[in-house]
């Protein structure tokens, strides 16, 4: 079977392209998706990409893809800096995550300086705007062995 990922984007992020887009840019989430799935085909893998702006609905989706996924990727979005619960849940199902944020969070407010999910994570790729969750798969494909 191929290799197949989920992409988790947390909430608000269904706003982007008109939202603060001097800090996120123009590109809309259905752009971004498009993008995945472009590379998911040339790959040969699956890529399934989520949106919610509901906490629930995400570690649904995360304990859910523990008996599918071979990685996640995922942009917690706000949540990213004081949800235990869904590092909790990416702890918990132990599933290799890799963190996306589309704005290098280490130049913004000091609140989003901290990532509580991070540290159960793979790593964290900030501030490459869309590229990053290409730039995620790829290193979890390569990981895979692939
Ligand atoms: C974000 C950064 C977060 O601080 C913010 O709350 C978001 C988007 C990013 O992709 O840059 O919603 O995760």
């Amino acid at each position: 079977m191929s290799p197949s990922y989920l992409v988790i984007h947390g909430p608000n992020l269904n706003l982007l392209g008109r939202r603060e887009p001097e800090v996120y840019g123009s590109t809309t989430l259905v752009d971004i998706d498009a993008r995945l799935e472009e590379w998911a085909d040339a790959q040969g893998v699956e890529v399934l990409s989520i949106q919610s702006n509901h906490e629930g609905e995400l570690i649904d989706a995360i304990h859910e893809a523990a008996s599918w996924a071979d990685g996640i990727v995922i942009n917690p979005g706000a949540f990213t800096h004081y949800s235990y619960a869904l590092r909790d849940a990416l702890a918990g199902v132990g599933v290799p995550a890799i963190e996306v944020h589309l704005s290098n969070v280490h130049a913004r407010e000091a609140f989003r300086h901290v990532s509580v999910t991070a540290p159960v994570c793979r790593g964290q790729i900030v501030g490459l705007g869309w590229r990053g969750y290409l730039l995620a798969l790829q290193a979890l494909l390569e990981e895979d062995g692939a």
